[in-house]
């Protein structure tokens, strides 16, 4: 018999980057994200489960009836993105999320507030969660569809490696839109992070 497929349990841990402290979303996150989260430059490129015109509950809702019950089932890991410096204890300086999820080619998702886009933070973020996803909960590749005209996610997936795999419709919070497929391999990750790349 075939050994059976060694099954990633990890909780969503804390993680550290330069600048930022990413720390497994709660519900006592809902306040912050309920006044970063619902701009339309924000969510316009985003999964169109995601409702629009965005509920004054829309943020407790989402964490206490699909964000937190998925990361108890290690199905999802969500994180709030904050500036290490930021007062310990204070909740309302959210800079944005970061998910990982095991749905099929769909495994990284994430925000920023557009007050701090161009600055490198999410892309800061996306390396801390990646080696999460090969490293602690050892998935061989990540997937993420992104919408060809979502430009700056797109510069993020070039920027950190990734390869174009394939094209499909797929729907958003704007409507259908042509989305590039974009992969990372474990192997590639790990040849881009070896000291002697
Ligand atoms: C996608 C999103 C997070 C990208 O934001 P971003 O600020 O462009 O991404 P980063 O934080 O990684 O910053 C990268 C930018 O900072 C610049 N930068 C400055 N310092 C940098 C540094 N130290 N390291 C890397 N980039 C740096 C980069 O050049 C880049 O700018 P450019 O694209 O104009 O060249 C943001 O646009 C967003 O939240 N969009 C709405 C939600 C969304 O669409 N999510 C993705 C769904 S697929």
């Amino acid at each position: 018999m075939p050994p059976s497929p060694r099954l990633p349990v990890s909780t969503t841990l804390p993680l550290d980057t330069p600048r930022l402290r990413l720390r497994p979303l709660t519900l006592a996150d809902a306040p912050a994200i309920q006044r970063r989260f619902p701009r339309w430059d924000i969510v316009a490129f985003l999964n169109a489960r995601v409702p629009w015109p965005y509920p004054e509950n829309g943020a407790e809702t989402y964490i206490r009836d699909i964000a937190l019950p998925a990361m108890a089932e290690r199905r999802e890991w969500h994180w709030t993105l904050r500036f290490k410096d930021g007062a310990e204890g204070d909740r309302t300086d959210v800079l944005g999320v970061i998910s990982l999820m095991r749905t099929e080619g769909d495994n990284r998702g994430f925000w920023l507030h557009p007050d701090w886009w161009g600055q490198g933070l999410m892309t800061e973020a996306c390396a801390a969660v990646t080696a999460f996803w090969f490293e602690v909960l050892d998935q061989p590749v990540l997937r993420a569809p992104k919408a060809v005209g979502n430009i700056r996610s797109g510069r993020l997936s070039e920027r950190t490696g990734m390869t174009l795999v394939g094209r499909e419709d797929r729907p958003y919070v704007s409507g259908t839109h042509l989305s590039d497929i974009w992969e990372l391999t474990r192997a590639q990750w790990r040849a881009q992070t070896s000291p002697s790349s």
